[in-house]
């Protein structure tokens, strides 16, 4: 595995790679990896000839007050589960590597952000956006690798690459759970062991809206009290829990084809998110 921090390095051997008429896939990463990640970088092992894997944590995804700075890193752990993935390059760029002095370009998408993340996290997808595109323009990737916890991330860079005519196939992976249901994430290493039992409820409450569908609910109100009720108990402050259009994350007026519960809660101080896709038939 190549360990490299130049954008112009990155793009040169990737397109050395499609030359020799090799594919490149590309798992966009903020690094302190877990399984989620490394099921993303298995599939692009088995689907493409070339890996590269990019660790950046990107600051314009990140508001005030935001976990940037505290954001858990541990690069050699990542270093070596990547290179035992069996990783062409590990692309590891600086700061100012990918935001050079004078930057002032940002990609913007309109209705998809409006809801969910993009409501409690301003800019937030913006930033996203902004440094997807600049990894795909670096890498040339022809399939990238996102995970379906991010719902709305993976169906906003989807919307881009469609809107923007860029050339690489997008490919969304299940949620990784933990044993007991907790949905992997970077951000479980803040919990404590108080926290870790109360985070569950997430998870819970995904699994008793499901239970509710099946058993014929059809009311939104009914459905998301009783996701807010679960919520509650475990002390767990709820940022949304939203129950929307599965393709296109717009409002609900029917119950009918696949439904996205989407949760975004604090624990403690904590933000975790989750989501399941629901069908009603
Ligand atoms: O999902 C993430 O880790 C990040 O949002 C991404 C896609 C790597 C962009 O910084």
């Amino acid at each position: 595995m190549l360990k490299i921090s130049s954008p112009e390095k990155l793009r040169e051997l990737a397109l050395e790679a499609k030359d020799e008429g090799l594919t490149v896939g590309l798992v966009p990463t903020m690094g302190y990896l877990h399984e989620g990640h490394l099921s993303l970088v298995r599939r692009a092992r088995e689907r493409n000839d070339f890996v590269v894997v990019s660790i950046f944590v990107n600051p314009t995804q990140f508001g005030p007050g935001e976990d940037l700075d505290k954001y858990p890193r541990d690069l050699e752990r990542d270093e070596a589960l990547l290179e035992a993935a069996g990783v062409d390059i590990l692309f590891i760029p600086t700061p100012e590597e990918v935001y050079p002095e004078g930057f002032q370009s940002l990609v913007h998408l309109e209705h998809i952000t409006k809801p969910l993340c993009g409501a409690s996290r301003k800019g937030h997808f913006d930033g996203v956006c902004t440094v997807v595109l600049k990894l795909f323009n670096m890498a040339v990737p022809d399939d990238a690798y996102f995970g379906m916890k991010d719902y709305q991330q993976l169906n906003v860079i989807e919307r881009m690459v469609r809107d923007l005519n860029v050339g690489v196939r997008i490919e969304g992976m299940p949620i990784v759970r933990e044993a007991d249901g907790l949905a992997m994430s970077s951000r479980n290493k803040y919990l404590s062991a108080e926290e870790r039992v109360r985070a569950l409820a997430l998870f819970k409450a995904l699994d008793k809206a499901e239970e509710l569908l099946e058993g014929g609910l059809r009311d939104r109100e009914e459905l998301l009290s009783a996701v807010r009720a679960i919520l509650d108990e475990a002390r767990v402050k709820i940022d949304y829990a939203e129950l929307l259009d599965a393709e296109n994350l717009e409002e609900i007026n029917t119950f009918q084809g696949s439904l996205l519960l989407a949760i975004a809660a604090f624990v403690g101080n904590t933000r975790l998110i989750d989501n399941r896709v629901l069908v009603a038939r």
